[in-house]
């Protein structure tokens, strides 16, 4: 089984970037964990980042033959319709995750454009939401390939 991990934009920065807002973990560290967490649980993970929407649209499109994803869309959660429709267009299922509480934020992080097409959101528990969410995208994904 392969998921694949998107990173949306400014993630690169995690570890310098509002570390009182995300933290001081940087993106490689928490890639190191979730690929720890992967071998424990028998599955295959990519990660990928793009700053770019674009980008992000084509990961999305590429992504046959992966399992689920799971996604930090990052500030184009409030905003993109295009990775919204990319997720939608996809027959995989897609999990939304946030390092921060999106909820507890300013009034604009509190809507997801890309929660109506998403099995679910994590949001709020810092490196842990990606833990989590690799969890929660192995166990839909167990559970689509059992109703197959
Ligand atoms: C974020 C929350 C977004 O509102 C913000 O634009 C990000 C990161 C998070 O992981 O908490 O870049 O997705």
């Amino acid at each position: 089984m392969k998921i694949l991990i998107i990173n949306g934009p400014n993630l690169n920065l995690l570890g310098t970037r509002e570390s009182e807002v995300y933290g001081t973990k940087t993106l490689d560290d928490i890639n190191e964990s979730l690929k720890r967490l992967a071998a424990e649980l028998g599955v295959e993970i990519d990660i990928r980042q793009s700053n770019h929407e674009g980008g992000i649209v084509d990961l999305i499109q590429k992504a046959e033959g992966y399992a689920a994803l799971v996604i930090n869309p990052a500030a184009y959660t409030h905003t993109s319709i295009a990775i919204r429709d990319a997720i939608a267009a996809v027959d995989i299922p897609a999990v939304e995750i946030h390092l921060s509480n999106i909820y507890k934020r300013e009034e604009f992080r509190h809507k997801s454009l890309i929660s109506p097409v998403a099995c679910g959101q994590i949001s709020g528990f810092g490196p842990e939401s990606y833990i989590l969410g690799l969890r929660a995208a192995v166990s839909i994904a167990n559970a689509k390939k059992g109703t197959s």
